[in-house]
């Protein structure tokens, strides 16, 4: 529907960046930290950057603060990593980790910038994964222990808690991110388990959140994209509805209602992948109630009717690269968007729909925590980086944005990935994001000099204009 007037974005809006703590952080094994299953693949492409010292955030927190205060921040999301606090998932504390961060949201709050603290990024302890993982029902109890430690050393300092970040992706490309146990005679089996954990995990990270902080809200932050059908056959609708089901509301609908869904329960039945839930089990979820929804949105989906060859479940290892499953569905191109230069489908019209869908299905404030576009950026001989089709992309999903805010959807803020560049989940360093551009290369670490963009500058006048500017 077209609006003849646009709402404005209210004053307390939350106009920030995100980033994660493995991508931007490096100092991998500073001060104390422990290794996470991150550090400790093995399956990276060759030629791209490792996280050992990736943009070197750790030693440069101080100037990269001080340039998202230039930049206007209200918000600042990033994550916390697990392995600096306690090294090796549930053991001793580690004091210096603890300081870090308290560094930090200090340095965050001098700067007028809100803190939005991501509890878990990918990045599980590898002293866990030892053990199972999250296969194991002990990294239950360690969570909750290591979110006690969070809420109480940082709880007075911290409005905003994201419990785990993308926890859909880590699913349905589980194998990519290095969750399932070599050897395991059922993946998918594996990881659905996996993922009852975590539900269960989040619940309880929820519960603790509100008794130990009450003035602190919390919410989960999955990757949600809305499902196109191919065409209108029913069964193309019926196979996205389906593939809806499986990626987005499975994950939503615990975290706010405390229950599976039941098409996403079906089909886990059918595949002999449903988790065991106990009434115990039952009452945790129930327990967990998230106070807003984060979720992250790159690109929307189109799906068809299953085809017998479809490939199996698990994905293509890349989270927006749809391939589909035998007997559910069939990702297809769409012909009505174009790609960016890593081949992911542009849909800004897609976040106006995902908005829509999820303020109706759940009628909680909605907060976006990733949106952005991944390019090989170039640093000119003159210092400048030009990137107008950053701009472009950006500028095209708040306008959306506030379309979606007219239509009525309880908008918090907006923090699109990435505040500076970091290293890509798979794709390295040419695969950057940042308002700010960092001085290295895949291998060679040059100055890791900063460098203002010019989707900086940029961004700096859409937070100060509080909307979209041209
Ligand atoms: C999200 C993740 O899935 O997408 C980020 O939360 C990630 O960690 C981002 O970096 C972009 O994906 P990629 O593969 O281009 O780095």
């Amino acid at each position: 529907m077209d609006h003849s007037q646009t709402r404005p974005f209210p004053a307390s809006f939350l106009w920030g960046a995100s980033t994660s703590a493995y991508q931007v952080e490096g100092g991998w094994n500073a001060d104390g930290k422990g290794p996470s299953v991150i550090d400790t693949r093995t399956q990276l492409p060759a030629g791209t950057a490792d996280v050992t010292v990736a943009s070197d955030h750790y030693h440069r927190f101080a100037q990269d603060v001080a340039l998202f205060a230039e930049l206007g921040l209200r918000a600042y999301r990033f994550s916390i990593a697990w392995t600096r606090l306690i090294p090796d998932g549930d053991g001793a504390v580690n004091p210096d980790g603890v300081a870090f961060y308290h560094r930090l949201i200090d340095a965050l709050l001098r700067a007028g910038i809100e803190p939005v603290v991501t509890m878990y990024h990918f990045d599980l302890p590898a002293g866990l994964q030892d053990k199972g993982g999250w296969s194991n029902r002990g990294t239950v109890d360690a969570f909750e222990r290591y979110v006690r430690l969070l809420v109480s050393e940082y709880g007075a300092k911290v409005c905003h808690w994201l419990t785990i970040n993308e926890q859909n992706t880590m699913i349905l490309f589980g194998s990519a991110l290095g969750l399932v146990p070599p050897g395991s005679a059922d993946p998918q089996r594996e990881l659905y388990r996996q993922n009852h954990h975590m539900l269960l995990a989040q619940a309880r990270a929820m519960a603790v959140v509100h008794q130990l902080a009450p003035q602190a809200k919390v919410g989960p932050a999955p990757n949600i994209a809305c499902v196109y059908p191919a065409s209108c056959d029913p069964l193309d609708v019926l196979a996205a509805d389906d593939f809806s089901a499986i990626r987005n509301w499975l994950y939503l609908d615990v975290a706010v209602h405390g229950r599976y869904n039941p098409t996403a329960w079906s089909y886990l039945v059918e595949r002999g992948w449903a988790p065991e839930v106990s009434a115990d089990d039952l009452a945790t979820l129930r327990a967990g109630r998230p106070d807003f929804i984060a979720f992250n949105y790159y690109t929307s989906h189109t799906v068809a009717a299953a085809r017998d060859d479809s490939p199996a479940a698990g994905g293509s290892g890349d989270q927006h690269l749809l391939i589909g499953e035998p007997g559910v569905y069939r990702g297809v191109d769409n012909p009505h968007l174009q790609r960016t230069g890593f081949g992911w489908e542009m849909d800004p019209i897609g976040l106006r729909n995902t908005f829509r869908q999820l303020y109706d299905r759940y009628r909680l404030p909605l907060l976006v925590t990733e949106n952005g576009l991944g390019a090989d950026d170039v640093l000119e001989p003159d210092g400048a980086v030009h990137d107008p089709y950053r701009i472009d992309y950006l500028h095209q999903h708040i306008t959306q944005m506030q379309a979606a805010l007219t239509d009525g959807v309880e908008i918090m803020g907006y923090c699109p990935w990435s505040a500076i560049d970091l290293v890509s989940t798979h794709q390295g360093m040419r695969k950057r994001y940042g308002f700010v551009y960092v001085d290295r290369g895949e291998d060679d670490l040059r100055t890791l000099d900063r460098i203002r963009k010019d989707s900086f500058h940029w961004y700096r006048r859409v937070i100060t204009a509080n909307g979209p500017v041209a």
